[in-house]
């Protein structure tokens, strides 16, 4: 049985005295049930720190994630973020590829990779993010755009490595939209994405990878889409900045 994730992607939202009070307002309603649910909250960079000290405090099992990451160890790269400064300010988990890094910032799927390496090499969980356009679901080849793009990024990984990583599926006409997929259409993409991994590293490796859903995700539609047998969770960005509606979207995984 794969283990539920609800990741809040906070995007650029939060100065850090609002991400304080976000983190505290979710870790205040923690209740042990959520320990069948990985929760990670992934605010900006400079909150990170902040953010992790609210949790250590209250001895909260949720993690803490980036949301973006450079693949170089350390050196002259203005404005970059290595792996081993998240993981000294305790972070865990790191969403790379997301569809704005991509469309905004020039990310190929060959630097999605080069980031998917390195954080496995940091011991860091990627939460790979994958997903098309309405041209391209308009075209009708988004199965074959979604799984290139997970083929891509998992490249140079081993079994058991990729086991342990988590893809998102983002439609990006789905995100910020308000505009979801439906469950079967969000199933469809999911389940092609964890036979994609059975091709490339294996049943047990597409059995034990989580595969969760992005895009306008809120409490009212979390459970259709997170019934579907091949979603595994959610990455949410707009209901997460709130602590009630992101701790009901964890209350539906529970
Ligand atoms: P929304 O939930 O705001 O649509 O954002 C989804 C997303 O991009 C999460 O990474």
């Amino acid at each position: 049985m794969r283990k539920p994730m609800i990741a809040g992607n906070w995007k650029m939202n939060k100065t850090w005295s609002e991400a304080v009070v976000l983190a505290q307002g979710i870790s205040n309603r923690y209740k042990s049930q959520w320990d069948a649910v990985d929760v990670v909250l992934c605010p900006p960079t400079v909150d990170l720190k902040a953010v992790h000290s609210v949790l250590e405090f209250d001895r909260s099992p949720i993690h803490v994630g980036a949301q973006n990451v450079f693949w170089e160890p350390s050196g002259a790269f203005t404005g970059e973020t290595s792996v081993a400064m998240l993981d000294e300010v305790g972070v865990t988990h790191c969403i790379v590829g997301h569809s704005e890094r991509r469309t905004y910032f020039a990310e190929t799927d060959e630097m999605v990779n080069k980031k998917v390496l390195a954080l496995v090499a940091g011991g860091l969980v990627p939460i790979v993010c994958v997903g098309e356009s309405l041209a391209v679901r308009d075209a009708d080849t988004y199965l074959d755009f979604v799984t290139k793009q997970v083929h891509a990024a998992l490249a140079g990984l081993d079994s058991e490595q990729v086991a342990k990583c988590v893809v998102a599926y983002e439609p990006i006409w789905a995100i910020g939209t308000g505009r979801t997929a439906t469950p079967e259409q969000a199933q469809e993409v999911c389940q092609a994405i964890r036979s994609q991994v059975a091709a490339d590293f294996g049943a047990d490796a597409a059995e034990a990878v989580r595969v969760l859903y992005g895009g306008s995700m809120k409490p009212e539609n979390v459970d259709g889409l997170i019934a579907e047998p091949d979603i595994d969770g959610g990455l949410i960005g707009g209901a997460a900045l709130k602590a009630e509606s992101f701790v009901q979207l964890i209350k539906a995984c529970v």
